[in-house]
């Protein structure tokens, strides 16, 4: 068991700390807002994930995990030192990479003899050269402590971060000449490995991928860009299919069938959100732009994704003929279910253009009830699907949650003045909304 600081406990630090506490390690969480450090201190999540409090009260109930703002007391004694800060997307679709370089300088004058310090942030191709540069620029003089410099990127997706830390299909190491750095976290995840701990599965072994530096960040962005080109694929495929009368619902099953291809991020609809898929692709583009490289198939998914959102204003156009003064309401904030996040999320783009097209807008989330994003447009919070549908002319479907899947039809019609159901995400049952006197209309078919 090692002692570890993760730095940076938003979704990706809060997730390692705790799951590593609970693993057995001893685990400092640093964060540079003492506010946050307190919050988790008294065993508060900064974010919506399931599952994850009482992972978090279980590993403070050790005595394993402790939070703090205090940048030595997190670093001085760590055998590793992970980096889970952010990198929103900065300066012409590159990474902006200013918090991992404050917390690079942060740590480095308490970094001791034989740490690793391990990026975990999604940062661009060269950047785990860049953390040593940091590191050592920031460190005193020439007796200082030698350290390891690793590159670990997480696929934590939201909604199933817990599930994807413990149960992972492969952990990717990218590390320096001779390896001893990877050598040491390869330890430290021992027990998910090997799947030795309360709840292991014993006919998952995750696969470990040991690596070098850039080969691993590439890893990080390849996946994304791949998962995100998959989905947009779909879309164009369920695009083709409704103008040849074929039906999408049944097409990509089918071709997901086929081993090769397989059948998960085939979900055709309005397209993907989220934090990390739009910033990572377009970091991606922009990296190979560095380099005079143009990135046709990335740029492609891009506007495909865009273009599912557009796709939205004209199915209604179609089916409404004019929008400007119809009601419309839009069940779903969060850019997936499982999340209150609404980074990139299709549903904000779909209100602001409805509002821009003069629809009269509410909305309604499960567990998002406040959209600072959209405090220039006006869309009406509503407190369940029922009241958001309220003598609406039109109801769009814009995150699958399964309240919507399981919602009440004769009780929908019976709030809306209009029947159509835009379904944009493939979860409404037609043949229940059909029996309300309702017609759902959606993508791919
Ligand atoms: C993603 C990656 O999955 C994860 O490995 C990485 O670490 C972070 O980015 P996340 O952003 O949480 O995770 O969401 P994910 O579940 O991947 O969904 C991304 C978007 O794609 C969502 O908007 C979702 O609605 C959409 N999606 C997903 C589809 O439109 N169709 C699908 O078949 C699957």
């Amino acid at each position: 068991m090692a002692n570890v600081a993760v730095v940076g406990t938003g979704y990706v630090g809060s997730v390692t700390a705790v799951c590593l506490a609970w693993l057995g390690h001893d685990v400092v969480g640093y964060d540079t807002n003492p506010a946050r450090a307190e919050q988790l201190s008294a065993g508060e999540l900064p974010i919506y994930e399931p599952g994850l409090d009482e992972k978090l009260h279980e590993a403070q109930a050790t005595g394993r995990l402790t939070f703090t703002a205090d940048a030595a007391k997190a670093a001085s004694n760590a055998d590793v030192i992970f980096l889970c800060v952010g990198t929103p997307t900065g300066v012409g679709g590159m990474p902006d990479m200013s918090q991992v370089e404050g917390a690079a300088h942060g740590v480095a004058p308490y970094i001791k003899d034989g740490a690793v310090v391990v990026n975990k942030s999604t940062v661009p191709v060269g950047s785990g050269n860049w953390v040593r540069t940091m590191i050592e620029e920031a460190q005193s003089g020439s007796a200082d402590p030698s350290f390891h410099v690793v590159s670990n990127p997480e696929f934590l997706r939201e909604g199933a971060a817990l599930e994807d830390f413990l149960y992972p299909d492969r952990i990717v190491l990218g590390g320096e000449e001779g390896g001893e750095g990877v050598r040491i976290v390869a330890a430290l995840y021992e027990r998910v490995l090997a799947q030795d701990f309360p709840g292991g599965k014993s006919d998952h072994k995750p696969g470990l991928v040991l690596t070098d530096l850039p080969s691993a960040e590439m890893v990080k962005y390849a996946a994304n860009a791949f998962l995100a080109t998959k989905i947009s694929f779909a879309n164009e495929i369920a695009n083709i299919c409704e103008l040849v009368g074929a039906d999408a619902r049944q097409v990509l099953p089918a071709i997901g069938a086929d081993s090769r291809i397989g059948p998960k991020f085939l979900q055709h609809g309005i397209g993907w959100g989220g934090s990390c898929f739009g910033k990572d692709v377009q970091a991606l583009i922009a990296t190979g732009l560095d380099y005079g490289y143009g990135s046709q198939i990335l740029r492609a998914t891009v506007e495909v994704n865009q273009a599912q959102r557009a796709a939205v204003i004209r199915k209604l156009q179609a089916e409404l003929k004019t929008i400007k003064g119809r009601r419309i309401a839009v069940l779903g904030l969060a850019f997936k279910p499982g999340t209150d996040d609404r980074r990139d999320a299709p549903a904000l783009e779909i209100i602001r253009r409805l509002h821009t097209a003069g629809a009269v807008v509410s909305a309604y989330d499960p567990i998002v009830k406040d959209v600072p994003e959209l405090s220039d447009v006006t869309v009406r919070i509503a407190t369940n699907a029922y009241d958001a549908a309220d003598r609406a002319d039109a109801v769009v479907v814009a995150t699958e949650w399964d309240e919507f899947a399981d919602i009440d039809f004769a009780k929908l019609a019976d709030h809306m003045k209009g029947t159509l159901v835009l379904d944009g995400r493939g979860v409404v049952s037609e043949a229940a909304a059909a029996e309300a006197g309702l017609k759902v209309t959606g993508f791919g078919w």
